[in-house]
């Protein structure tokens, strides 16, 4: 069965497609989508893919990602795409992938991080490994999995 008749095609909002299956779950979590989230949104798990065998895919209704949104994405799905949708068609489309370096985006899990006192310091977080994601905290210098930041 087509993906789309799964689900009413929506008019304005975004998709993310091509994530891998098992991850759609974490997507939402990243995008804070729980109880309280306004927007109508889909989680399609398990889509027969015929590049990747099975995936997940995210549709919200009426909501744009901001580019910290994005890199936190590519996180948890990378070489996911990014669909804008509006007036019902797919106006925009990227492959999401990880930077080198994510700044501003999370919190270091170090108490005693300079990011984490008093003084104005954004995080600055260096991709030291993509699979498995490891971060290296460029101010403590400590390594992080993901399971240690989102
Ligand atoms: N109006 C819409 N509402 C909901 N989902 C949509 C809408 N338009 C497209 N999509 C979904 O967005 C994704 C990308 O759509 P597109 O038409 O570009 O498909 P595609 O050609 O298979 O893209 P790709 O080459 O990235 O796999 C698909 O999962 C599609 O089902
Ligand atoms: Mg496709
Ligand atoms: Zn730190």
């Amino acid at each position: 069965m087509k993906e789309e008749l799964r689900v009413k095609k929506i008019k304005d909002g975004t998709v993310i497609d091509h994530i891998k299956a098992g991850k759609g779950k974490k997507v939402l979590d990243i995008l804070g989508v729980e109880n309280g989230f306004p927007n109508v949104t889909a989680l399609l798990m398990n889509v027969p893919s015929k590049t990747a065998g099975k995936k997940d895919i995210v549709k919200i209704e009426n909501k744009t990602l901001r580019k910290k949104e994005v890199d936190k994405i590519a996180l948890v799905a990378p070489h996911a795409t990014w669909n804008v949708i509006k007036d019902f068609k797919v106006t925009s489309k990227s492959k999401i992938e990880l930077p080198d370096l994510l700044e501003g985006i999370m919190k270091c899990p170090n108490p005693k991080c300079v990011t984490n006192m008093n003084e104005p310091v954004k995080s600055k977080f260096r991709v030291e490994d993509k699979e498995p994601v490891k971060l290296r905290c460029v101010y403590c210098e400590r390594l992080f999995s993901l399971e240690d930041l989102i």
